[in-house]
């Protein structure tokens, strides 16, 4: 049985198995989470996005699917990288987002991860409503059979904080 905790806070300080990182396609490192996770990660989490890349993922990591590296200087022992989907108020692209919670489970489940620690996945420059997207992180990992032990959703603000505990309940 999974056990989800919720904790305010950044990502990057999780002392946990996998930190699940906010990435884009191209894995070559952005802002907010993924600027963050790079940051303090250092450059050994960069060439193997690259190598990622050469390897299996010429045309980008597709929306939706996970992959694994390493967590570099970071406490974390990997880093599980995930493109979650752009908003969009025309076109429903929740399915999409619960794939990035799935997959990361399944990619940590591979990696024998037993504590996985995910942002808000799209809440942020990806403009999802915190909300929403809260009800989707938990309705997806409760759903999903896995053997980690504790998912820890790490949120930035309050407001965030308060989206996952009503979700929660
Ligand atoms: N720790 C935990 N949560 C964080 C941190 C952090 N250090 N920094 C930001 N957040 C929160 C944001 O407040 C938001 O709620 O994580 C959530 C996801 O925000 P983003 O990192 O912007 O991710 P996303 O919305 O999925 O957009 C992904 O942004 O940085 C680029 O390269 C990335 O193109 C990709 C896009």
């Amino acid at each position: 049985m999974t056990h989800i905790t919720l904790t305010k806070g950044d990502i990057t300080t999780q002392h946990v198995d996998a930190i699940v990182n906010t990435a884009n396609s191209s894995l070559l490192g952005g802002g907010g989470v993924d600027g963050a996770i790079h940051r303090g990660g250092g450059p050994e989490i960069l060439a193997e996005c690259r190598a990622l890349r050469a390897a299996k993922y010429g045309r980008g990591l597709p929306t939706g699917q996970a992959v694994a590296t390493t967590a570099g200087k970071l406490p974390a022992r990997w880093v599980i990288h995930t493109v979650g989907p752009v908003w969009s108020a025309s076109e429903d692209r929740s399915a999409a987002l619960a794939s990035c919670y799935r997959e990361s489970l399944r990619v940590a489940d591979e990696l024998g991860a037993r504590t996985v620690a995910f942002p808000a996945v799209s809440t942020g420059v990806y403009g999802w409503p915190m909300d929403d997207g809260a009800r989707i992180a938990v309705r997806t990992v409760r759903e999903t059979d896995t053997s980690v032990d504790e998912v820890r959703f790490v949120l930035f603000d309050d407001a965030a904080y308060q989206a996952f505990t009503d979700a929660m309940s």
